[in-house]
């Protein structure tokens, strides 16, 4: 019988060490080290060299043959920076139920003309078939295999030659090279490692899905997000069918493009102007508290709708609640507020909203708080045709914005007739004429340019 072998390794860097130890010293957290049983050792790293390769030329290297594949879907192209490039390995993370499983079987099942190979290890061939069908599986060259085995992956993959391979999800596979139970650090490394091999051999792109933790983070070892090429995080809100597919590190693209998805009986569907969507379509302007704010998602204009209420706090100490927002933003927009507007905060509860479920960071959408914030206080509406986009100093003056010509653009094509930035932001020449630009200083200045306050 062979020898048991037992290592400890730090559930966080993936450090292995003999004895276990209260502070990593690779990553320095404190308690993070785990037992795990190894009967047989993990030889040699897997890596992507062979042992006669040799160094070339940048210019010599060939790249000639379609470094990436076009998948049939313009939002992940996008996330992905222009397509699936060919060698790479994506991994996915998201919740349970928030449609991991779902994304990558449409992805497997919408790709013209490429033969894909989905391998699930939690779910039977015929639980696979059910999803199909309700995704409206067509005739799409698509192979399933139910494993575990990593070497039995590999085996079939290189059997059937898929030109884009599918694992759900890394940690239930497990390699016969390490003895501990699927889905532990040990094993999650060894079987990425070995992936990440077969997809730079063989230049057949890789998608893996990863679970989650508690927390948020990515369950495994932190190598793991360290040898893939794109880690991309798939995240929404329980009440709410939106998605939002985000890169948080790519190697071919920008990690700034997001893509938005509404989740519906027959699969993910792309939402391409997610703005139509999230501001809602009031015909007149008889709600106060509401202002629609222009921001950027990457390099996309998304424009959303910003809704507060101002209340008599009931109690001593006042209220503060957002969502979609940080609350130490708003704080800080109310302090503003309170010293260059003279607006009396010590008695008011303030609640602030994002519609549609969506969290936003971009601090453009600052004076379309503020306003939402002002015209629930005055409980005086704004127009509709209004949209803002301006960043808050503390001094109380608007101060420019990036991209603030697409925003304009992006305003205009959605009809809206007025749009409120900072002085002093450099403008192009050449504007859309069906809407008027108006430039703000000060936080006075738009409270008598909207609620005609001084
Ligand atoms: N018939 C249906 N109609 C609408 N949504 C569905 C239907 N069936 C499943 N879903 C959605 O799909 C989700 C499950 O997706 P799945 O891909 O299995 O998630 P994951 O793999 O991330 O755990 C469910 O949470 C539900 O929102
Ligand atoms: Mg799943």
């Amino acid at each position: 019988m062979a020898k048991v072998k037992k290592t400890f390794f730090c559930k966080n860097c993936g450090h292995e060490s003999a004895k276990w130890l209260g502070c990593c010293p690779a990553c320095g957290e404190w308690n993070t080290f785990v037992e795990e049983i190894i009967s047989k050792p993990t030889t040699s790293a897997v890596g992507i060299n062979n042992s006669n390769s040799q160094a070339q030329l940048i210019g010599d290297i060939d790249f000639s043959h379609e470094l990436r594949i076009n998948l049939n879907s313009a939002e992940i192209n996008r996330i992905l920076g222009g397509g699936l490039v060919c060698g790479s390995m994506v991994l996915v993370g998201g919740e349970p139920g928030i449609g991991k499983s779902t994304l990558s079987l449409q992805i497997a099942l919408n790709c013209p003309n490429l033969k894909t190979l989905y391998i699930s290890g939690e779910e039977s061939a015929q639980q696979i078939k059910i999803r199909a069908t309700r995704l409206g599986a067509n005739d799409a060259q698509c192979y399933i295999l139910s494993e575990t085995l990593l070497e039995t992956i590999i085996m079939q993959t290189k059997e059937i030659k898929p030109d884009i391979l599918i694992i759900d999800s890394i940690q239930t596979l497990y390699t016969e090279r390490i003895d501990s139970s699927a889905g532990s650090i040990s094993q999650i490394r060894d079987c990425a490692m070995q992936l990440l091999k077969f997809a730079k051999e063989t230049d057949t792109p890789v998608f893996v899905i990863g679970h989650i933790t508690k927390d948020g983070t990515l369950a495994g070892p932190k190598v793991l997000e360290h040898i893939v090429d794109v880690v991309l995080q798939f995240e929404g809100d329980n009440n709410h069918a939106y998605r939002i597919l985000r890169a948080t590190k790519n190697r071919f693209g920008s990690t700034a493009e997001t893509g938005i998805f509404e989740m519906q009986h027959n699969g993910l569907r792309e939402i391409e102007n997610p703005s139509e969507i999230l501001i809602s379509q009031h015909n007149d302007s008889s709600f106060s508290g509401v202002a629609i704010a222009a921001t950027m998602d990457g390099i996309r204009p998304l424009f959303i709708e910003t809704q507060s209420l101002v209340s008599t706090a009931a109690y001593g100490v006042p209220q503060r609640s957002t969502t979609g927002i940080d609350v130490r933003r708003l704080n800080m927009l109310l302090a503003v507020l309170e010293k260059r507007a003279g607006f009396r905060l010590a008695m008011k509860d303030v609640f602030f909203n994002i519609t549609g479920g969506l969290r936003i960071s971009d601090t453009a959408a600052d004076m379309a708080i503020v306003s939402s914030v002002l015209s629930s206080n005055f409980d005086i509406p704004i127009p509709i045709n209004c949209c803002f986009c301006a960043e808050v100093g503390l001094t109380g003056e608007f101060r420019p914005v990036s991209h603030v010509n697409q925003r304009i653009n992006e305003a205009a094509r959605l009809n809206f007739k007025k749009i409120f930035i900072s002085k002093y932001n450099k403008l192009e020449d050449k504007q859309p004429s069906s809407i008027e630009i108006i430039p703000v200083a000060k936080i006075e200045e738009l409270m008598k340019i909207i609620f005609r306050k001084t």
